[in-house]
């Protein structure tokens, strides 16, 4: 199993990161999970653009020799050494502001200090029975902080808000501000609302999800009406159709919230279409063949 480590292809089990890394010790660091498919990375690039963007918020730097083409080059070379060139897989990379042999300090250590860069290729498993019989979600307080729109590796509202989730039997919990819906705990959210597909726009208070915008884009195809308008909590229980997407998850249908039977209690149709249209998508990009129509 190689994973890749500063430059370095490694046995996972030898991988190692300093005790004073600025990841371990204050949650400095962006990441990314990016799908893969017979060996080829699923929207590679808007997911690295959004990596590039969080290290210029954060004023992270790439490492010498390193940058956003040679990580995708990376990435499908761990997939190939880890025998993932057939079937589904994604891919872990995560970049933090580094810090071995510095003291541990609020401020950023000094300009010399080189980021660790970390990568791992996995072999994944789409939810798909889950979204055959219809997700469950929970409804939590959104507690982060103001920049949701950074893919940062500080994770402890969202791993608290899914452990909700999975405590209840859900599979994830939509999180709610102000009495606006903003998005799951590893997902966006959307909600058919009087015949409009609605998701919260992007700005700091959701990550702008790959999934969300590939998914925005083939709900136009469709012709479906959309909006990035807020959806308030309180009109959840009369949606048609409630669904999650994230790389991990493509489209994923609720069927109950809080107990409660949502959209006629089974998965919908308009959740159905986009799934079936991200697979296509997923499946051409990765094999090189473009669908008809496009
Ligand atoms: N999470 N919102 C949050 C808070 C997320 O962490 C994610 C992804 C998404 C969906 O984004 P995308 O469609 O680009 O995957 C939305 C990843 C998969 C994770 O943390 O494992």
């Amino acid at each position: 199993m190689p994973v890749y480590l500063n430059g370095a292809y490694l046995d996972k089990a030898a991988a190692r990161v300093s005790v004073d890394d600025r990841g371990f010790l204050f949650g400095d660091g962006v990441y990314e999970v990016t799908r893969a498919r017979a060996g080829r990375l699923f929207a590679g690039d808007r997911h690295l653009l959004r990596l590039e963007r969080g290290m210029q918020e954060l004023e992270l730097r790439w490492p010498e020799g390193l940058d956003a083409a040679g990580l995708a080059a990376v990435s499908e070379r761990l997939l190939r050494e880890n025998d993932l060139g057939e079937g589904d897989a994604m891919v872990y990379v995560q970049i933090t502001r580094g810090g071995e042999g510095t003291p541990r300090t609020h401020v950023f250590p000094g300009p010399g200090t080189p980021p660790t860069v970390y990568a791992a290729a996995s072999r994944f498993t789409p939810p798909d029975d889950a979204r055959t019989r219809g997700a469950a979600a929970i409804t939590v307080p959104d507690l982060r902080w103001g920049r949701c729109d950074l893919k940062t590796i500080q994770l402890l509202p969202n791993v608290l808000a899914k452990q909700r989730a999975a405590a209840a039997g859900a599979y994830d919990a939509v999180q709610v501000r102000d009495g606006i819906v903003t998005e799951g705990a590893h997902t966006n959210v959307f909600a058919l609302l009087g015949g409009v597909l609605r998701t919260h726009p992007a700005g700091p208070r959701i990550l702008p999800g790959i999934t969300r915008e590939i998914v925005l884009e083939l709900a136009r195809e469709l012709e479906l009406t959309t909006s990035e308008e807020p959806i308030p909590a309180a009109e959840l229980p009369r949606a048609a159709e409630v669904f999650f997407t994230g790389t991990t998850t493509d489209v994923m249908p609720v069927v109950r919230l809080d107990g409660h039977a949502l959209g006629g209690g089974r998965p919908g149709p308009v959740a159905g279409q986009l799934q079936a249209k991200l697979l296509e998508r997923l499946h051409a990009t990765t094999t090189g063949v473009t669908p008809a129509g496009r």
